[in-house]
């Protein structure tokens, strides 16, 4: 089933020049991205992207983390598109994920796991919607 899900390239992927391989991977698996944008989040869309964690012992460090520095956020489409980017990219720790996944390949911490996937379509529709306004994508 076509589908869309949100992607986000997390601060230090940039830092560590990491967006080509990242965006690249998409590219080659066969996925379509039909919006892209560099921005520094700010808190309040970080406290509402990440509302489901609010409370947990890692939020505020994970609020720190994720506006630390540029983030590339990406809506990118496909067949069954959430499910296909999540084992792109791999567990959340990077040291369960599977060789060949962005977070084992690229990535050694939890707390630095270089990039962001929408965990379910509804999920994805709402992220969607708090980064994107409909004229920023390409139909
Ligand atoms: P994401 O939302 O960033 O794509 O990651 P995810 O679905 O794989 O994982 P999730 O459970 O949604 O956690 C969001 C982010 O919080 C950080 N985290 N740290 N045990 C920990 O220290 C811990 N657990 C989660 C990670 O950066 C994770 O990506
Ligand atoms: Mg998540």
């Amino acid at each position: 089933m076509l589908q869309r899900t949100f992607v986000m390239i997390k601060p230090d992927a940039i830092a560590r020049s990491l967006m080509g391989e990242i965006v690249s991977r998409i590219e080659k698996k066969g996925l379509r991205i039909s919006a892209m944008k560099m921005m520094q989040i700010p808190r309040s869309l970080a406290e509402r992207h990440y509302a489901e964690h609010a409370g947990k012992r890692f939020y505020e460090p994970l609020l720190k983390y994720i506006t630390s520095g540029p983030v590339v956020a990406m809506i990118v489409e496909g067949d069954d598109a959430v499910a296909a980017v999540r084992l792109l990219v791999g567990k959340t720790d990077p040291k369960e994920a599977s060789p060949g996944t962005v977070r084992f390949d690229l990535a050694m911490q939890v707390g630095r796991n270089i990039i962001h996937a929408s965990d379910k379509p509804e999920t994805a529709e709402r992220e969607i919607a708090l980064f994107f306004k409909n004229d920023e994508i390409v139909k």
